[in-house]
């Protein structure tokens, strides 16, 4: 039976950060049609109902109906040490995030673990996220299973590592591909699950592993890549002394088949001319951490920038290094970094980033991210008035944009009235 879901609704049809507003779509009584786990029909309420009488209605009145967010980078084993104070990366990594990493060895850990991450998220209308997990395939087996239980759309892959890490977080560059590998074989394509091959960065990768990682992506150009580059500046340094025949940090991924379209760095804050020449050459995707940015000290990312000269662009928490499971938090730092940089991004373009421009980054945006027919049903209903704060300044709103950003800004979970995942609501 299909369902009509009848409210505000906002689609794309295009990327406003390139193309201007106009690719934003709104109606203020509008309609979504579900057949299948598909969005059959996007149009006026009335008309779909009228076309439609059949389809059981799901009214959300002055609310807003939306593609699900999508997180197009996080560490869910990072969950429980979120908001961790007081060092930058590379102090944060050894203090806080290898002592939690090492626990998942344990499978009833990374099971428990991941059930609360796909709780917490779908609580804030994340409906994909793009996630590395531990070096432990068990870590990989905990999300997966807990994806698919959950019928969503996710991707994620084992977090390779060989040096400058504890031992017990270290593997192999022969044991990092052959887990991978099988990783891969055992759960790419499989219902809505992609394997992502993921070195975690440079610094913890040697040469030799960073080629047979090259190597796995080579044999297998449908899954994508994903790493950090360019985080820190002190990060950057240390890429220098370990690389020291490296052109720059790009480098040391492209020299090894690391680079290439379906690559998504994290990160990329401080790029050389050449880094950023190349990465729109190679139509590779760079994802925004605000929040991650911020809250360790690295550096302000040059959005508008970037967009301008046509790099895939996609938003993501990068829990734990980020301060937030929230997309909307996210997007609300996405804002405040980019007037940092002088450029107030407008509300289309925000939630554009958090939806279809980070399901574009991952390469699958003809699936996720937007209300558009055929696509999977994965849907955020936001809360336009979610808290007196925001109740009180979105009443005078005269449009759906000023309506929109109280609840950027200041919403939380809150704000989410309905979430939908492959056509059900949760
Ligand atoms: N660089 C390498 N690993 C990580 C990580 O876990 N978080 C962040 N923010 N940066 C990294
Ligand atoms: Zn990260």
């Amino acid at each position: 039976m299909a369902d009509l879901l009848i409210g505000q609704t906002l689609r794309f049809t295009g990327d406003p950060l390139t193309e201007g507003l106009a690719v934003a779509q709104h109606s203020s009584r509008g309609g979504v049609l579900i057949e299948g786990g598909r969005i059959a029909e996007v149009g006026e309420a009335d008309a779909l109902r009228a076309a439609y009488p059949a389809a059981q209605v799901t009214d959300y009145g002055a609310a807003l109906i939306s593609a699900g967010f999508i997180d197009a980078h996080a560490h869910y084993p990072q969950t429980a040490m979120i908001a961790s104070w007081g060092k930058r990366l590379i102090d944060w990594l050894n203090a806080y995030t290898f002592p939690e990493e090492m626990k998942f060895s344990d499978p009833a850990y990374a099971a428990a673990i991941a059930a609360r991450y796909f709780d917490l998220t779908q609580s804030y209308g994340t409906t994909t996220v793009c996630s590395y997990c531990t070096i432990h395939p068990e870590s990989v087996d905990a999300f997966f299973g807990e994806a698919q239980r959950r019928g969503v759309r996710a991707f994620a892959g084992k977090t390779c590592m060989d040096r400058n890490a504890p031992g017990a977080l270290t593997d192999t560059p022969q044991s990092a591909y052959d887990d991978s590998r099988a990783l891969l074989e055992k759960w790419h394509g499989r219902d809505r699950l992609s394997y992502v091959v993921t070195p975690r960065f440079s610094p913890t990768s040697t040469p030799d592993q960073l080629e047979a990682m090259g190597a796995l992506w080579r044999e297998h150009p449908e899954c994508l890549m994903q790493t950090h580059l360019s985080e820190q500046t002190d990060e950057i340094a240390w890429v220098k002394t370990l690389f020291p025949d490296a052109r720059d940090y790009l480098d040391t991924y492209e020299a090894h088949g690391l680079l290439g379209p379906g690559a998504a760095f994290g990160h990329a804050i401080y790029l050389e001319s050449r880094e950023i020449d190349r990465l729109r050459e190679v139509d590779a995707s760079l994802i925004h951490c605000p929040t991650s940015n911020t809250f360790i000290g690295s550096g302000l990312f040059d959005t508008g920038g970037l967009a301008a000269s046509g790099h895939r662009i996609g938003l993501a928490t990068d829990t734990g290094g980020g301060s937030s499971f929230s997309m909307l938090r996210t997007m609300a730092a996405a804002y405040e970094v980019a007037q940092l940089r002088g450029r107030a991004l407008h509300p289309a373009e925000l939630w554009w980033l958090a939806t279809a421009g980070s399901a574009r980054a991952l390469r699958a945006g003809d699936r996720i991210g937007n209300l558009a027919p055929g696509l999977e049903a994965d849907i955020a209903v936001i809360d336009l008035a979610s808290t007196p704060a925001i109740a009180q300044r979105s009443a005078r709103a005269t449009d759906i944009w000023e309506a929109l950003f109280p609840t950027i800004m200041m919403g939380d979970d809150r704000a989410v009235a309905a979430v939908w995942i492959g056509g059900r609501p949760i």
